[in-house]
């Protein structure tokens, strides 16, 4: 038995066919609700980091924007969104990335991060890792050093986490639904 995981395992909600028949969508939501769970599940995420020296933390919109925020305060690290096509204001980089069904782009600003600049990627969740994979190409693009990808939870049967472990990002999970 392992307390942490449980207790964080405990606060996600779990909702049957949502979006669409036959997904058990993990809802979120509950755990950042709950003021324990949330800090405990942000200390955890940070925990190899602690004390390190990270530049930035990018979070993916829009779960991954919460998350994010509250990892960059932890380690001193600034924050930096990476968010869907035409939502950021300044000059951007974008990639094109495939959806289930068809393809979407995402972008970040060109000077959100510097050559060499050590950076973690964080959301919520990850699946089939389409669009972290995405996120860390994008990065890879601006001279970004990613140093790990953060997620609280892993759906290790889509493959997600090993897609990037190619890249060569270390993966970082803390509940796991099979
Ligand atoms: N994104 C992809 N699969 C998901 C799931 N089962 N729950 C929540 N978000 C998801």
């Amino acid at each position: 038995m392992n307390s942490l995981i449980d207790t964080l395992e405990s606060t996600i909600r779990t909702i049957p066919d949502y979006p669409k028949p036959g997904i058990a969508f993990r809802d979120i939501t509950t755990l950042l609700g709950d003021a324990r769970a949330f800090r405990r599940a942000v200390d955890e995420l940070v925990q190899p980091w602690a004390g390190s020296k990270i530049d930035k933390v990018a979070g993916i919109e829009a779960r991954g924007f919460i998350l994010g925020g509250a990892v960059a305060h932890q380690l001193s690290a600034g924050f930096v969104p990476i968010r869907k096509k035409g939502k950021l204001p300044y000059d951007t980089v974008r990639i094109a990335y495939s959806l289930e069904y068809g393809l979407d782009e995402m972008e970040i600003h060109k000077d959100a991060i510097r050559p060499q600049e050590k950076v973690i990627l964080v959301d919520d969740l990850i699946a089939t890792g389409g669009s972290a994979d995405a996120a860390i190409r994008l990065m890879h693009q601006i001279g970004a050093d990613v140093v790990a990808a953060v997620f609280v939870i892993d759906l290790p049967d889509l493959g997600g986490a090993a897609k990037l472990e190619k890249l060569g990002v270390p993966v970082r999970t803390l509940v796991s639904f099979a």
